[in-house]
């Protein structure tokens, strides 16, 4: 960052904010040196503090107040029209020597980087207030937290951070007067010049970039105010500068969401799950199960992050450090997530989703018709004959975690949950099936690092192409990936009671393109198998890539779904599935130097049964039966 003292004509009182951390005044002095604010802003997490910065919003146009029966204490708010999902392809991590950040992320020297973006925060806030966010990941003063200070010129981002993490003066307190904090640095990069009328989503439409210095721990966003981009906290800090902590202090920074599975004895046992983004981990965190499977309950940690340290009985343990969900609004219904809905019920934010004049709003998928007289999240007048969609497919609504109705009643306990299962899964139409089980935590390892996907609107690229997303991990791992592979393989050696680790695929579909799995609320019944499974009571026999439910080891209760149709969804595919394996090469080949011997074996060991005979299969014979 370029080096400025602070511009005299900017008349700040920077020691009224009453700051006793020195390393943090000093920072706070000079990202004010040199984005030359109007005017600084402390935040303490109040609920008036929450309220005022909504009003705030209302006069300037960018939220719109929902009504307050229907949605109370809600906003709606439009983005720009360039401003809606992440930007991969504007996303660095500026480690020192390049082969740090490897393959799969883009990298520049940080020097080089620092220029550009000294030059593009120069003035960058002028005209705005410069607010001073002080945040916590994870309850405020428990060991596995972390603190972050982000400074942002955005109103919107300062909202949104209220409802996603612990906000205030109590993180201050926490932190103390040497305490360690993520330094998080948000620009709009749309400075207000005098004279100047603001746009209602301030940004720049041209420039964006989101830089992550993992050694510093430091984070520049520059340009965007959306989600992933602008609220640091989560993806920015809880993955991509977490995952470079957890590699060296020994623990994981994962794109999981947590949940707990009750059964009808009263035992508990706690899952993780990596899906990629919008994918459906929102949905299954908040399962709600099948009537008919009496008994049998879902609780919600999390939807997003886990963060997972081994404790001390070689066990892993997880939390989840955020406070809130950012999640997908369209395809989510009384049905289809009810628990969602209630979540998001009151106290919520909703960003590009469609809204009625009456402050209503709607999502493809809410409902079967959209209300007549709709505005879409372009803020035009929905024509049902345009064929046009009325909210963006990325649409997300901002909710309290606490607002959840099943939420665990360990979701802040400091300590974590112990994990049981590991759970991966991706959108894929071919190949993949239903549910397997990996042979042990290497095979796991394996199917996690090549795990594939169809791409979303929430990720930058083609849509619908499969790519390989390992972990669901692509977009944010802060370092080489097969160093990442590495760190998995290695607490697995340390770890006397690793839980067990699976595959599932929600997504399969037939020759027609239907999905051959009802999904949602019957995931319940893949899930029981995997916990019965990791708690060593049901049965599975092998295939070729893992261990495989017979159809008389799930629970049908309640469901039409026949042998046949089991049979389908489960099928391993010798062609398809020896294509797939070959297609590993080509992960493996962009990360040859430091790609764990291992894989190149496991993949020989699972192409080499692949070779026997389907009859021979434990699956093709038994899978039916
Ligand atoms: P991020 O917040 O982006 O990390 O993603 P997420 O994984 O939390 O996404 P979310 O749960 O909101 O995924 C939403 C998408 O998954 C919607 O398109 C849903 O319709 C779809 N989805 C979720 N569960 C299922 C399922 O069981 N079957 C099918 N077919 N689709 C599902
Ligand atoms: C994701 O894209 O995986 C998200 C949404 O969870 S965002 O926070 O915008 O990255
Ligand atoms: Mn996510």
């Amino acid at each position: 960052m370029k080096k400025r003292t602070i511009d005299p004509a900017i008349e700040i009182d920077i020691e009224a904010l009453q700051i006793h951390h020195n390393g943090l005044l000093e920072w706070i002095k000079e990202v004010a040196a040199l984005c030359m604010p109007k005017n600084i802003y402390l935040c303490n997490g109040t609920k008036s503090e929450y309220n005022e910065l909504c009003n705030k919003l209302v006069e300037k146009g960018t939220f719109i107040k929902l009504d307050e029966k229907k949605w109370p204490n809600s906003y709606a708010c439009f983005s720009d029209k360039s401003d809606v999902a992440r930007v991969e392809d504007k996303t660095y991590i500026c480690s020192r020597k390049k082969e740090d950040a490897g393959p799969t992320n883009n990298w520049m020297e940080p020097s080089e980087m620092k220029g550009i973006l000294g030059d593009l925060l120069e003035g960058s806030m002028m005209g705005r207030t410069m607010y001073v966010i002080p945040y916590s990941m994870g309850p405020v003063g428990s060991g596995i937290s972390k603190i972050g200070i982000q400074i942002s010129d955005s109103e919107y981002v300062v909202a949104n951070m209220h409802i996603m993490t612990r906000v205030g003066t109590i993180v201050l307190e926490a932190l103390g007067m040497k305490g360690e904090f993520i330094k998080c640095i948000h620009s709009s990069g749309a400075p207000l010049l005098e004279g100047e009328e603001d746009s209602t989503w301030p940004c720049n439409p041209t420039t964006k970039y989101i830089v992550h210095y993992p050694e510093e721990r430091s984070i520049v966003s520059y340009g965007s105010g959306y989600g992933g981009n602008a609220l640091l906290g989560k993806k920015c800090f809880a993955l991509r500068i977490a995952s470079v902590m957890g590699k060296e202090e020994g623990w994981l920074a994962e794109h999981m969401l947590i949940l707990g599975v009750e059964n009808p004895k009263g035992e508990k046992t706690y899952v993780a799950a990596a899906f990629p983004s919008a994918c459906g981990k929102t949905n299954f965190a908040m399962l709600v199960p099948p009537k008919e499977m009496n008994g049998w309950k879902v609780s919600t940690i999390g939807d997003d992050i886990a963060w997972i340290k081994p404790g001390d009985d070689g066990y892993l343990y997880a939390i989840n450090p955020e406070f809130g969900y950012f999640g997908v609004a369209p395809g989510t219904n009384e049905k289809t997530n009810p628990n969602a809905m209630k979540t998001m019920h009151s106290n919520s934010i909703f960003t590009n989703v469609g809204v009625t004049p009456d402050g209503d709003i709607w999502w493809e998928g809410l409902t079967k018709e959209p209300p007549a007289d709709i505005v879409n999240w372009k803020g035009v007048k929905h024509d049902p004959k345009s064929g046009e969609l009325v909210a963006h497919p990325n649409s997300r609504f901002t909710a309290p975690a606490s607002q959840c109705p099943v939420i665990d009643s360990d979701w802040e306990n400091p300590k974590g949950v112990r994990i049981s299962a590991l759970v991966f899964g991706g959108r894929r139409a071919t190949t993949v099936p239903l549910v397997y089980q990996a042979f042990n935590w290497n095979f796991g390892v394996y199917l996690a690092s090549t795990m594939g996907s169809e791409t979303t609107a929430a990720a930058f690229g083609e849509q619908g192409k499969v790519r390989r997303d390992p972990f669901a991990m692509l977009p944010f791992c802060g370092y080489h990936m097969a160093d990442y592979f590495n760190h998995w393989l290695q607490m697995g050696r340390n770890m006397p009671n690793a839980p067990r680790i699976f595959s599932v695929n929600w997504f399969r579909k037939d020759k027609d393109g239907n999905f051959l799995w009802p999904g949602f609320k019957d995931n319940m019944r893949v899930l029981k198998w995997i916990v019965e499974r990791a708690n060593g009571n049901s049965l599975a026999v092998e295939s070729p890539i893992g261990w495989v439910p017979r159809y008389r080891d799930m629970d049908w209760t309640g469901l039409d779904f026949n042998r046949p149709q089991f049979r389908e969804i489960m099928e391993v595919d010798r062609e398809a599935w020896k294509a797939e394996l070959l297609s590993h090469e080509e992960l493996f080949a962009r990360m040859y130097d430091k790609l764990p011997k291992e894989f190149i074996f496991m993949r020989e060991l699972m192409l080499s049964s692949l070779w026997r005979s389907p009859e021979h299969w434990g699956l093709q014979s038994e899978v039916g039966a």
